[in-house]
């Protein structure tokens, strides 16, 4: 049989048999690039017994980051061949935290290649000195883009790999400028086929979009065993580190770290309220991001607008679940909120996804509008459209976590299991109005 070919918009990722003048995925003129497709290996396909593999994979062990608390958001550690792609706003770090990776990995004799695409030797050499004294011995640096090269060079002799970054890497074979989707997706496809064919982890650095994703085409993410994304305030020295796919372990864990003068220092307790000084338009509740709960504060600022189009301003908390929110109060307890400016925020600069917050913002809302004091009242529970108050998971783990630190009373949903002085149940939004006593 005839081997076909086929065409790869350089724009947008697009794929054809056929070649095209403009591309009918995004409409661009003369981006339909050709690629051989490959060939069907020859011979006979071989299989191996999973109890057999499951054995040696068993031996296999997991390499410390040097910071406990990636690795417990890695399930353990990095594995042999394991591909991460590192994503993050610019500044936020992320060159500093594969640095300092390397850094650990050279301090216990293992040899790192860090590719420095964005920067020179020497410029990563400024950076090396400000983190650490010694231990740098082992690793190597490659102002190189031309990824051919940088594989070349790659050899069983490494244990990890780092790219900075990956957008900036140029594969000669696909005839487009460097950070183009199609050179994206093919050197991410070499760099992953050389990795696992040697065993050596390896951290990709990918830059975001303006809406907050890496850039580049989805498929890298596919392709890739985890995606970790390292968020941060620019004003705040707070660095939070998310997986958000790992293919050895829960997604969805979270690393908090601090920026400081001699690099990323990783925040064992963090503490993101401050239950001493509770002025109207603060809420206390505990928020679960993969495995952690973190004592968090809410802010709330409710105030009459003076235009026609009130601001809703959200700053760690999903905007359409704020809208959500809004609509809720107005119609469930029928306060004039719509009319209102709102802004929100958590504490400390955190960004949470878990809906158990939903009742301490509603807390923090009402405590702002009506101006009374919550004190050290805690919230738990989802909020939902009708206005009632659903349980959400690991109760037991939040309640606990503000017993520890004194807060109290906490407020739940009416079918939370657990019975405690301390608690008080309630069904729906003009329930927990009574209870915070702004009925
Ligand atoms: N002396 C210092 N003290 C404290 N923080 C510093 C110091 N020098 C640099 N930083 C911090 O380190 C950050 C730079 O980190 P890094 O270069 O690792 O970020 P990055 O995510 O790789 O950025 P880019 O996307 O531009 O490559 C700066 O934004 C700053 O916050
Ligand atoms: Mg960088």
């Amino acid at each position: 049989m005839r081997e076909k070919n086929y065409f790869v918009c350089s724009k947008c990722g697009y794929e054809s048999v056929k070649w095209f003048g403009k591309c009918p995925s995004c409409g661009e003129w003369n981006t339909a690039t050709e690629f051989k497709a490959e060939a069907a290996r020859k011979g006979r396909a071989s299989v191996v017994s999973l109890q057999e593999t499951l054995k040696s994979a068993g031996n296999v062990k997991r390499l410390g980051t040097g910071f406990s608390e990636l690795d417990a958001a890695l399930a353990g550690g990095i594995l042999p061949g394991q591909v991460l792609l590192l994503g993050g706003e610019p500044g936020v770090g992320k060159s500093t935290l594969a640095l300092e990776i390397c850094n650990y990995f050279s301090e216990n004799g293992l040899k790192a290649l860090y590719v420095a695409a964005e920067e020179s030797a020497d410029q990563i050499a400024v950076r090396a000195q400000r983190l650490y004294r010694d231990g740098l011995e082992n690793i190597m640096v490659c102002p190189e883009n031309d990824l051919e090269q940088v594989l070349d060079l790659l050899d069983d002799t490494y244990s990890l790999l780092v790219i900075d970054s990956l957008q900036t890497m140029y594969s000669p074979e696909v005839g487009t400028y460097p950070g183009s989707i199609l050179q994206i997706r093919t050197c991410a496809e070499k760099i992953i086929e050389k990795c696992k064919q040697l065993s050596i982890p390896s951290i990709l650095i990918a830059h975001i979009t303006k809406s907050g994703e890496i850039s580049g085409p989805k498929l890298v993410e596919h392709l890739v065993d985890t995606v970790i994304y390292f968020e941060g305030e620019r004003n705040t020295e707070l660095r939070i580190l998310r997986t958000m796919k790992n293919r050895f372990g829960p997604s969805g864990e979270v690393a908090i770290f601090e920026m400081t003068e001699d690099g990323l220092k990783q925040v064992v307790n963090p503490a993101f309220y401050d239950a001493e000084d509770q002025l109207p338009g603060n809420c206390l509740t505990c928020a679960v991001e993969g495995s952690r709960s973190f004592v968090i504060q809410v802010q709330a600022l409710v105030s009459r607008t003076k235009s026609n189009m009130p601001r809703r301003v959200s700053n760690g908390f999903e905007m359409t679940r704020l809208l959500l929110l809004i609509a809720v109060i107005g119609r469930h307890m029928h306060l004039p909120i719509e009319s209102h400016d709102v802004y929100v925020n958590i504490l400390g600069g955190l960004k949470i996804t878990d809906p158990g917050i939903d009742a301490a913002v509603v807390g923090a809302l009402l405590s702002s509008m009506l101006d009374k004091q919550l004190g050290r009242t805690a919230l738990i529970g989802e909020v939902s459209l009708d206005g009632s108050l659903k349980r959400v998971h690991r109760m037991k783990s939040r309640i606990d976590a503000l017993k520890k630190i004194g807060v109290g009373p906490i407020i739940v949903p009416k079918n939370t299991e657990f019975r405690d002085s301390n608690i008080q149940k309630v069904y729906s939004v003009q329930e927990l109005c009574k209870a915070l006593g702004v009925s």
